[in-house]
């Protein structure tokens, strides 16, 4: 990890629109860093003075990978926290479960703000291709906003924190999302290339036999699913929906 950047921002990302709009915030500054939030991040602060947390709203909360890191995360004073989630329809109870994690430390959230997005959720819907062009363009706009803000290190107030609302939203997700890694399938069109394992930000992915396996650690981010060049995986009733990732993203800067 490089030190003494301007900024310094920890990104959780599937199909590329969390890391898009963590890229849009760092270009406003001379020297950034974005860190990819995985199992294994080495839990030292960074030294900047401003430090961000960007993720997808999964279920109206925080997802597991990003709530495990900031539990961990060694947060230090005189420090500019904020926090940016991307969503599609229902940004839920996020970002205030993100400032109670710090405020459990003593340290508060400056900033927190929300995107939305194309939805990327292919398990319960999908979004079609016609509808997602006005959709990104919005995005861009309110990501632009965003950037400002962080820029000129603006404050802003968040709702408040509800325990019961976050019970809720976890209990949702466990309800919806429980052994996610026993719902993938794998139809004929694979060709062993293994990218949905390279893709799936916690190596939940093993190649047997030129075929993926799903281990039990499935964060149900749909990498594996919207990456596969031959539309090969579906979960659940997936099967036949379209792909998505952003379009400024490449499967590269996801690795
Ligand atoms: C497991 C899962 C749960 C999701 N839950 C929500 C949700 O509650 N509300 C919402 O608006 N979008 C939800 N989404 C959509 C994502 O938040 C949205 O597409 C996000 O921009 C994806 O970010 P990424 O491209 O950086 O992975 C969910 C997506 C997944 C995979």
């Amino acid at each position: 990890m490089c030190r003494n950047k301007d900024i310094a921002i920890y990104y959780f990302s599937a199909t590329g629109n969390s890391l898009k709009s963590a890229s849009v915030i760092a270009s406003r500054f001379d020297k950034s860093e974005l860190i990819k939030i995985n199992r294994m991040n080495v839990m030292e602060h960074p030294g900047s003075p401003i430090i961000g947390f960007v993720f997808p709203v999964y279920m109206g909360g925080v997802p597991d990978i990003v709530h495990h890191f900031l539990e961990n995360f060694p947060f230090q004073k005189d420090t500019y926290y904020f926090s940016v989630a991307t969503y599609y329809t229902y940004k839920g109870h996020t970002l205030p479960i993100v400032n109670k994690m710090l405020n459990n430390k003593g340290f508060r959230l400056s900033y927190g703000n929300y995107i939305p997005t194309v939805g990327n959720c292919l398990k319960e819907y999908e979004v079609k291709e016609n509808k997602r062009p006005s959709i990104l363009k919005k995005s861009t706009i309110i990501t632009e906003r965003i950037a400002d803000d962080i820029k000129n290190k603006t404050e802003k107030q968040l709702s408040h924190y509800c325990v019961i609302s976050e019970k809720l939203h976890k209990g949702a997700f466990k309800l919806f999302f429980k052994d996610s890694h026993r719902k993938f399938t794998v139809d004929n069109n694979c060709i062993g290339c293994g990218i949905c394992s390279k893709v799936c930000p916690v190596d939940n992915i093993v190649m047997k036999d030129g075929k993926p396996q799903w281990e039990a650690n499935c964060e149900s981010c749909h990498a594996c699913v919207h990456w596969c060049p031959k539309n090969a995986i579906s979960i659940g009733k997936s099967k036949g929906r379209l792909q998505y990732h952003n379009p400024d993203v490449k499967m590269s800067h996801l690795l």
